[in-house]
């Protein structure tokens, strides 16, 4: 409490006691997604024990918390009956349910989901006039069948179906089936009626069975970089069976600084491309890519998949980037 009042959340009072502040509200977690969740997540004892696999996972190029864990985040959070936890490695951790028990598999796939939430929140920036964000720069009118593959609760999707001229749009949330689950039970806080958005639960990895969506654009955000490069195709691949024929696909990416750009080397809010760096080789195994390497990844995955890059757009300095793609 010292050390965080210190950092201007909560303040220290005499006697040891300490008073709340504006720097603490923002670490509720029963308010929406908050800053509360990312803290949760990223400091989860799930990724902090993960961390002592770097090690390994530099010389096996496999993710840390797979090493540690026995599967990957994913599983983690949302394959109970498939990848069991080995019982040897269950500790207690802050959370009143021992690590790795479905308890709190559930607890921190919930807090997951918020987390997510909040990160796309910070680099929307949704309701800021006059920013060049993901929905200024691309022609979302232009789409009719829309489907979010990794789309989580659907936030993105339903901020892209409330935009001005695109009241048109049929919208299609893909994801694990226990995210669609949760989703399913918040549809009422997107602020859709329930005809305009469908939830579909399907593991991108696996072929579907004919869905016969005819979609016409699909969105992959924050979604592709956190794969190996051989799965990156097969997700690729496996999304062409959404599209009637041709179709076009939107990669939504965050890029880290090219190399030796050390101006832009703190992400927007605050956000430590470090740490980001080192989150995402703990828990995919992949590093945060640079535009220019994520170029290059999109552009072979992409080939090898059967869509040729058109074109790239660019948001505002440490927002996301649109590569869009069409199937060939
Ligand atoms: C980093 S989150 C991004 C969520 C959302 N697109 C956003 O930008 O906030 C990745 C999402 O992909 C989903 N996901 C991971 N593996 C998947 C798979 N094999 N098939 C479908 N969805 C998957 C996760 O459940 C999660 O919701």
């Amino acid at each position: 409490m010292k050390v965080l009042g210190q950092w201007g959340i909560g303040k220290e009072l005499d006697n040891k006691h300490f008073a709340k502040n504006q720097g603490m509200e923002l670490l509720r977690r029963d308010k929406g997604p908050s800053l509360g969740h990312l803290v949760h997540y990223y400091g989860s004892e799930e990724h902090f024990f993960a961390l002592g696999m770097l090690p390994e996972c530099v010389r096996h190029g496999k993710p840390a918390f797979k090493l540690q864990h026995g599967m990957s985040h994913y599983n983690y959070m949302s394959d109970m009956t498939t990848h069991p936890y080995s019982e040897s490695k269950m500790v207690m951790g802050s959370s009143q349910h021992l690590i790795g028990s479905n308890e709190r598999r559930r607890e921190f796939a919930q807090n997951y989901i918020h987390a997510m939430a909040c990160i796309s929140n910070l680099t929307l920036l949704q309701d800021h006039e006059g920013i060049n964000n993901v929905y200024e720069v691309y022609p979302w009118s232009s789409c009719a069948k829309l489907v979010d593959v990794g789309g989580s609760t659907g936030h993105f999707m339903a901020s892209v179906m409330k935009r001005p001229g695109c009241e048109h749009i049929q919208g299609f949330v893909m994801d694990l089936p226990a995210v669609i689950e949760e989703a399913e039970k918040r549809v009422n806080d997107l602020g859709l009626s329930s005809n305009r958005i469908a939830f579909i639960k399907q593991d991108i990895m696996k072929p579907f069975c004919s869905l016969d969506l005819h979609a016409d654009t699909v969105t992959m955000k924050s979604f592709i970089c956190g794969f190996a490069d051989e799965d990156k195709v097969s997700a690729l691949k496996n999304c062409k069976s959404l599209f009637r024929g041709s179709g076009r696909l939107l990669i939504i990416e965050v890029c880290s600084p090219n190399p030796g750009d050390l101006n832009h080397n703190i992400g927007l809010n605050g956000r430590q491309n470090g740490f980001w760096n080192i989150h995402m080789l703990s828990a995919c195994g992949t590093s945060f890519p640079s535009l220019k390497e994520i170029t290059d990844t999109i552009q072979e995955a992409g080939n090898k998949a059967g869509y040729k890059l058109n074109q790239i757009y660019n948001t505002f300095p440490g927002g996301y980037t649109i590569f869009e793609l069409f199937t060939q």
